[in-house]
């Protein structure tokens, strides 16, 4: 492992965007202004290592950017890095600039990138947490997840007024990719009656009984929200299921889509990005490398990037209970 002093850092983001990435590259950019290193902006993820689009960034290049959805680096998933050969230019580019330091804003994908690369190239990575899935092992917190959620909320909020005016069943799918927690945030915060969530299996049977009842009483207001994730298939899929058992139904779906992944951060998505974006720069300095900074019971938790990579999130008892009695 290196023990070289790290004095010239590059940023980058990649993977989906997620709000609150801003942030966090504020924070990397100005923490190492304050303890005077070096710090270079890396565009479009790791392809812009690749095509040497590699630029220093100063105090002011982040400026009035924290409010800001998306990420002024722009943010690709990059195949060409994947590949050794693709790595080999990449850390040509950081070298002949001398940067001895990566902080990579992203999800899992982007620290197996991140950890393959550490260890090729003896350089350390830092990873921050910025996914709206939230299904990343080692923090409570990703950033982007708040902000997503609570975009989600209020586009069911807005659903539930025409589902209710018109007495009919809508089915909403939301993001998430193979993790149920803006699904199951959601869901809950909405008060839906149904939550479909890959982590945990649902029982249709029981599900068309209660709804065939509701029916039976013409009380058939009812919003279910999938995550796009789950086992049984997306909305449509679950939309299509549910017209078939419940032929006199009205039933709509709404697939909410990449609504979820702009807009403005959220207080709680700038504030974890501030904070990890700092932290990402003191363990660089410090010698915590190959890390990706967390937050677990409110204090900062360090990850090895390999660990980041492999667990998952689990969902517990505790929620998939409260879903249950909540709902009925
Ligand atoms: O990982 C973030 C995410 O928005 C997932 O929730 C979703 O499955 C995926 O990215 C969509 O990716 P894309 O923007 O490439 O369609």
């Amino acid at each position: 492992m290196s023990t070289k002093k790290v004095n010239k850092i590059a940023v980058l983001t990649s993977g989906g965007d997620a709000p609150g990435m801003n942030a966090a590259i504020r924070a990397v950019v100005r923490t190492s202004v304050h303890y005077g290193i070096e710090v270079f902006g890396v565009a479009r993820g790791y392809n812009g290592m690749i095509e040497d689009d590699i630029f220093p960034m100063e105090s002011k290049s982040v400026g009035n950017i924290i409010q800001r959805g998306g990420t002024i680096l722009k943010t690709a998933r990059s195949k060409e890095f994947l590949e050794p050969a693709g790595r080999k230019i990449a850390y040509n580019n950081l070298k002949k600039r001398g940067i001895n330091g990566i902080v990579v804003i992203g999800g899992d994908g982007s620290f197996q990138g991140a950890q393959i690369f550490s260890h090729e190239f003896d350089i350390p990575c830092i990873g921050i947490p910025g996914t709206i899935d939230k299904d990343i092992a080692g923090s409570d917190f990703t950033i982007g997840f708040d902000t997503a959620v609570n975009t989600a909320v209020e586009a069911i909020d807005k659903i539930r007024d025409t589902a209710d005016a018109h007495d009919r069943l809508f089915v909403v799918e939301v993001m998430g990719r193979d993790a149920g927690y803006i699904a199951l945030h959601s869901g809950i915060a909405t008060g839906a009656e149904n939550i479909l969530i890959p982590e945990s299996k649902t029982d249709m049977d029981g599900m068309i009984a209660s709804l065939t009842e509701k029916e039976k009483r013409k009380k058939l207001v009812n919003l279910v929200v999938v995550a796009e994730g789950d086992e049984f298939g997306g909305g449509t899929e679950v939309g299509n299921f549910l017209k078939e058992k419940l032929p006199n139904a009205d039933i709509r779906v709404c697939i909410l889509g990449h609504i979820q992944r702009g807009g403005s951060p959220s207080c709680l998505d700038r504030l974890i990005a501030s904070r990890m974006g700092y932290h990402a720069v003191e363990c660089l300095i410090n010698g915590t490398h190959n890390v990706m900074v967390g937050i677990v019971d409110n204090k900062m938790k360090y990850t090895p990037l390999d660990k980041a990579v492999k667990a998952k999130q689990k969902i517990s008892e505790e929620w998939l209970k409260i879903v249950k009695i909540l709902a009925s």
